[in-house]
């Protein structure tokens, strides 16, 4: 099972980082960086110059498991994150990219999350959780590091499940793991 991590921050070596790389010693992992990536704004017109946004739909096409891992800014991921959401839009609009839409349909979704608080926001959870849902992705759970002493709280026990189910033969599976209401 590969496995992509669509990683932003405002702080490339800060909290979020560290969740991610506690989960890279249990797991194989791509790593990308958004924020180091061109990716142009979503317009109407679909109207784009060349940017890293065709390359890295390719990479999430080649990827059974795929996970944005932010930090929770006001309840939500980052500018830089939410920017590649709605350009995401696109593959939904313009119709000769509505194959690879489709065929995001095998993938698994993921969240790798830090915040100030023990638990994963419900809003931040819901946002990722209803984005696979519209894309017919199954979202399989979060991985939350509880930053609010100022050092990484990161639940050993959540960190091995969440590697083994990044392992796991592919099934289809319609329960998240922490996921409340939506
Ligand atoms: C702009 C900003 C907004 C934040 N909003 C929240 C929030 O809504 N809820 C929360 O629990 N923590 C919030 N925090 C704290 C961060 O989520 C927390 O420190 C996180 O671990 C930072 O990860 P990073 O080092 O990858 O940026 C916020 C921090 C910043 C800088």
């Amino acid at each position: 099972m590969s496995s992509v991590v669509l990683f932003s921050s405002a702080n490339k070596q800060g909290n979020t980082a560290q969740v991610v790389q506690a989960l890279a010693q249990q797991v194989s992992l791509k790593v990308i960086n958004l924020d180091e990536l061109s990716i142009t704004p979503y317009n109407y017109a679909n109207q784009y110059p060349q940017d890293d946004f065709y390359p890295l739909v390719e990479t999430l096409l080649s990827a059974d498991n795929i996970i944005f891992a932010s930090p929770i800014y006001w309840h939500c991921p980052t500018a830089q994150m939410k920017a590649f959401m709605d350009r995401m839009t696109e593959l939904l609009d313009v119709s000769h990219l509505k194959p690879k839409a489709r065929a995001l349909a095998n993938k698994r979704g993921f969240i790798i999350s830090s915040s100030a608080q023990a638990e994963v926001c419900p809003i931040f959870e819901s946002i990722f959780a209803k984005m696979y849902r519209y894309y017919d992705m199954s979202y399989q759970g979060n991985l939350h590091g509880d930053f609010s002493s100022g050092q990484a709280n990161i639940d050993s026990n959540a960190l091995l499940k969440f590697a083994q189910q990044l392992d796991a033969a592919k099934r289809p599976c319609n329960n998240a793991t922490s996921i409340t209401s939506i």
